[in-house]
């Protein structure tokens, strides 16, 4: 009996994450179709974020939009990864928090791996798996895995 009631009440979380992922579709600047956002997933300045069709945020991603973020087709964010598109100006930090934003742009056939952060200005070209925990820090060519930080390719794939 308890087994069933709790059930019952995990389907209703999922239903949450529906409504969630509705919600910030209409904040988002465009979003494709199968978008999918589970978990406790935030998104700052969503009106800056564009996001193509099949792409999935899974728990805990953090997006800040800031500096502008496209991310393409077939794309997935493991849990725990993060897509920061502004930084604080390193020659000014101490007196004042100037940011200095810089798009982000995924391609289409992307895995960000498990707890990944990709920064500021940064380009990741089609077909690429980001691995777990990797720091990705500068473009990154098509069809290939990285790893590592800063992320370098493993191979090509
Ligand atoms: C990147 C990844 C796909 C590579 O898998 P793989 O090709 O089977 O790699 P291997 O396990 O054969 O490791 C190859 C080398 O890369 C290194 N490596 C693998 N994954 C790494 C990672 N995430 N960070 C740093 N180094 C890594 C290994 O240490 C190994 O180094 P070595 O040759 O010096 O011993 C995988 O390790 C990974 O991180 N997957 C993401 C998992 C994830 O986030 N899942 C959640 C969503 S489903």
């Amino acid at each position: 009996m308890l087994s069933f009631i709790f059930n019952k009440i995990h389907f209703l979380h999922y239903r949450y994450f529906d409504i969630k992922s509705f919600y910030y579709k209409k904040l988002l600047l465009s979003c494709g179709y199968s978008f999918k956002l589970w978990g406790n997933c935030y998104i700052k300045n969503p009106n800056k974020i564009i996001i193509g069709n099949n792409v999935s945020i899974n728990d805990n991603c953090y997006l800040n939009g800031l500096g502008e973020i496209q991310i393409g087709n077939n794309v997935s964010l493991s849990a725990n990864s993060m897509l920061i598109s502004t930084g604080l100006n390193i020659d000014t930090f101490k007196i004042k928090k100037e940011h200095i934003n810089k798009k982000i742009t995924i391609g289409n056939n992307v895995q960000v791996g498990a707890g990944a952060i990709i920064l500021s200005g940064v380009t990741v070209n089609d077909n690429v798996i980001i691995g777990a925990g990797s720091v990705v820090i500068k473009d990154i060519e098509s069809n290939c895995i990285v790893v590592g930080n800063p992320a370098r390719v493993l191979r090509k794939i």
